[in-house]
């Protein structure tokens, strides 16, 4: 039976729950838990405990045995309990046979806990809600040889031997927390040991538990945990808690990594690198995925959410703080630009979506569905909003005010923007719309300049389409920021500022700004909000802005403007057929581009990129797949092409050094790569040499990807062959194997399906490691559109088929991978039945998980 739980039904508990203490027996098979709860209830209904799956044992009360309860599936009810009592209940779990990776797992040959969303009810009886906050103490045993490192929350309390070569420890968290964020692991690790003093001068222990032999690994992720420590200090004035902060890297996991008070769980590919099989990017997600898990330890742990309606208020301001950070670390423009990618690629398409959904939604079924990029990069970018209104002082007044009021507590969204609201004396009603109206709002930007009064008019008007879990809308308050630009390239003072923020209120809004005549208008800088702009601008104001800007963003966004408009036009006025005319304007700029002395060589890599199918997927409310898909693939080589010369020098002149992960190699390393593609992309058999030499000289994993990724479309023989070489080298790694998968699955090749068919049968393969299947079938239904909407539907069916056997495994990973077969109504009417025919395929499955039926349904509606 499908329920839907309903934001506004929120009823705070009838009693608390001061102390938990748990007993874990690990032994094969079965493992037994012996939970004690101490219970203080309020009035004399029944006390109904969550449990799922689990094999009931005993229930005792104050020390005897309870016989007035009942049990079913998810519940169980206790009734004509006293006042205050003390609840013992033992359980038994098989976490052998748990693929789902939710609760009590095991992960290699190590155990494991996810309790994050609702997984705690997997291993107890308890309150599984994120608004009873106790304290833990958690004993563990286990065989001594096999799982020598027991680990839980807190601080470890007492250790000794048992009978029969097992042994125990026992933990305590001084902190009260919500169950979603107790964690237990025990295994055999290597440790690699560092330390933090803190700027109050306590001494904290940082322990990386990881697989023997990958110690030198972890060594990055232990500095860059040093580095977000003092960062939290220095920006936020937070210091860590504990006397041990502990990292766990496991195979085996759904998500990212997760925050359980001192003792993270990571999944390892966000933990162990070095230069040979770590890209660039992998160092990049390392360093902010460990800032990020440690940020929750103030936002989210210490401050966290009173239901998951506000997953949000933990997650989009710890993603923001996150990108903080990592724009402090490293080069904050191209940081920007990403950000603003994942937005436009896969929030955009989800507000398009049947799963679109506010940033802190008002009804859920599946709470696991909920871990969106909508709640938590459309959670960043508003709280960024709030950061670019209140600016960095008002900001961190409200974060102060924040703790101050809500330290220990399980709060909302709405406690959050009142504390900033209140730290800084400002109304914000109508801010606090972002957090309960969905959809992507479109902004149109009208202007016209008056050279004798010098004064600029501005028309802003906005209007946000209604999505399919919202029909109406109303206008939000948006900030724009905007600059302008003389014929020169240098700054135009608008109301003598160099830049200003609009907050736009009102469904239309005009400005009088006195200024001389602009040459460009560079408007929604920084993106300054997650909108949809029309902007009209010819090309040459808009190669300027790329030229002369001084916002990072800015001049990639300018370039990205301009190509997607040529192939937008071409898509739908020549069904994709290029003509030399049309692309003119855009092979000469980037001709200035590859001529300029530009400094910034990840930007300039960025500015000579064209925007992804997927992004392009997200311009227009119906899209001619087939037309768009010949824009960008006919666009490419003719871009690469016409410069040609210029690709080849530029890719001269960036020489190979040791590799060292920093801004400016990355950089370099960027354009170096996207030169390389050109050059396949203009003459794959003149370059064919260039691009093994790189591959067979690259002393790092950048570089070699780099050379494979300039292959993987343009030359089969010379793809195959690097593949091949590729594998030897690393077919003992499997996280590095993900990478070979991927770049398997993204091909474009007519016989894509039975490549990757067999791929299935590969050694490495397998169908329960979610690193390892979202390689596979992730990078097809995401990145491999020629594949995915190929004419004769085989693309669709294909994933429709993964998807039926991943559900039965491991219902998250299932409902993430069916993402892309959600969004059917921007296609064509005969895609559209394709696409149908599969849900509904998926739909009369027997077995169906909750997860994946939740989208399904929204999608068949
Ligand atoms: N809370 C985790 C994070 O963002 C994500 C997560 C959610 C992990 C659910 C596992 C399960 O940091
Ligand atoms: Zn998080």
């Amino acid at each position: 039976m499908i329920q839907v739980k309903r934001r506004l039904d929120y009823q705070p508990p009838a009693f608390s729950i001061p102390k938990i203490s748990l007993t874990f027996e690990l032994a094969d098979q079965v493992t037994t838990v012996r939970s004690t709860l101490s219970v203080e209830k309020f009035d004399d209904s029944p006390l109904i405990l969550d449990g799922t799956d689990l094999e009931l044992a005993a229930i005792m009360v104050d020390g005897t045995p309870w016989q007035d309860y009942s049990v079913d599936e998810q519940h169980l009810t206790l009734r004509q309990l006293p006042r205050r009592c003390e609840i013992a209940v033992h359980t038994r779990l098989y976490p052998e046979k748990n693929t789902a990776l939710e609760g009590l797992y095991q992960s290699g040959g190590s155990y494991c806990t996810q309790c994050e969303a609702e997984g705690f009810r997997r291993i107890t009886y308890f309150p599984d809600r994120p608004d009873v906050l106790a304290s833990y103490t958690v004993r563990i045993e286990a065989d001594k040889t096999r799982y020598p490192n027991l680990l839980s929350n807190g601080n470890c309390v007492e250790r000794g031997e048992l009978e029969e070569g097992r042994h125990y420890v026992v933990w305590h968290d001084p902190f009260n927390k919500p169950c979603y964020l107790f964690a237990l692991v025990a295994g055999q690790f290597d440790v690699l040991r560092g330390n933090y003093t803190t700027s109050s001068g306590r001494e904290v222990q940082l322990e990386f538990y990881v697989d023997e032999g990958n110690l030198h690994k972890a060594e990055f992720a232990l500095q860059s945990l040093q580095r977000a420590m003092r960062w939290d200090e220095d920006v936020y004035g937070l210091e860590y808690d504990l006397d041990v902060y502990m990292v766990v890297a496991v195979d085996f996991f759904n998500m990212g990594a997760m925050e359980n008070k001192g003792l993270n769980v990571f999944n390892a590919k966000y933990v162990l690198a070095d230069a040979d099989s770590a890209t660039d990017t992998d160092y990049f997600n390392i360093e902010s995925i460990i800032a990020h898990e440690y940020f929750h330890n103030w936002t989210g742990n210490r401050v966290t959410c009173r239901d998951w309606f506000q997953l949000s208020l933990k997650e989009g301001l710890t993603v923001f703080r996150d990108q903080q950070f990592s724009a402090d670390m490293s080069s904050p423009a191209l940081c920007r630009v990403q950000q603003a990618k994942v937005i436009r690629e896969q929030q955009f398409a989800e507000d398009a979506s049947p799963m679109a959904h506010p940033i802190r939604p008002d009804e859920v079924i599946e709470m696991n569905n909920f871990y969106t990029v909508t709640v938590y990069d459309k959670g960043a970018e508003v709280i960024r909003m709030l950061f670019k209104m209140l600016g960095k002082d008002g900001f961190r007044k409200g974060m102060d005010k924040y703790f101050s009021r809500h330290d220990g507590q399980a709060v909302t969204c709405d406690d959050f923007v009142q504390a900033m609201a209140d730290a800084n004396h400002r109304d914000l009603t109508l801010f606090k719309r972002w957090y309960s109206q969905s959809g992507t709002p479109q902004v149109s930007i009208e202007q016209r300049y008056d050279p004798e009064r010098k004064k600029l008019y501005l028309d802003i008007s906005q209007h946000t389409p209604a999505t399919m879990d919202q029909a109406s809308k109303r206008p939000l308050l948006i900030p724009i920021e905007i600059s302008a630009l003389d014929e020169e390239g240098h700054p135009v003072l608008l109301d003598s500022r160099k830049s200003l923020v609009l907050e736009l209120e009102q469904k239309q809004q005009s400005y009088v700004l006195s200024c001389e005549q602009p040459f460009a208008l560079n408007v929604l800088r920084d993106f300054s909000a997650p909108i949809k702009l029309r902007f009209s601008q010819t090309a040459q104001q808009r190669l300027h802005i790329a030229l002369y800007s001084d916002d990072g963003f800015s001049r990639v966004d300018a370039m990205q403007g301009l190509y997607q408009e040529a192939m937008i036009r071409c898509a739908n006025e020549s069904s994709g057929q290029w003509d030399s005319n049309r692309a003119q304007s855009l092979i000469d700029a980037q001709r200035v581009l590859l001529n300029s002395d530009e400094t910034d060589l990840a930007l300039l890599a960025e500015m000579l990129s064209l925007p992804s199918f997927e992004t392009l997927m997200q311009l227009e409310e119906r899209i001619d797949v087939d037309a768009l898909m010949r824009a960008r693939d006919g666009l490419e080589p003719l871009l690469a092409c016409a410069n040609e010369p210029l690709w080849l020098r530029r890719f001269e002149s960036i020489p190979q050094t040791d590799y060292q992960y920093e801004p400016l190699q990355v950089a370099a390393r960027k354009l170096k790569n996207h030169c390389l593609l050109q050059m396949m992309n203009a003459n794959p058999q003149q370059y064919a040499e260039a691009c093994k030499a790189q591959y067979q000289q690259a002393n790092n994993m950048t570089d070699t990807l780099g050379a494979l990724k300039a292959a993987q479309n343009t030359s089969e023989t010379l793809f195959d062959e690097l593949m091949q070489q590729f594998e030897q080298r690393w077919h003992h790694a499997p996280t590095v194997m993900d990478k070979w998968f991927a770049l398997h699955a993204g091909a474009k090749r007519k016989d894509i399906l039975s490549r990757i068919d067999l791929l299935q049968d590969h050694a490495v393969f397998s169908w329960k490691n979610p690193n390892r299947v979202r390689a596979l079938v992730g990078t097809f239904g995401f990145y491999n559109p020629h594949g995915l909407y190929a004419e004769d539907g085989s693309g669709v069916r294909w994933l429709t088929e993964q998807l039926i056997q991943i559900d039965k495994i491991n219902p998250q990973v299932s409902a993430r991978l069916v993402t892309p077969l959600l969004s059917l109504t921007k296609l064509d009417d005969k895609r559209q039945l394709q696409w149908r025919h599969e849900l509904m395929r998926l739909a009369d499955q027997p077995t169906l998980s909750v997860d994946l039926s939740e989208k399904v349904h929204k999608a068949l509606n």
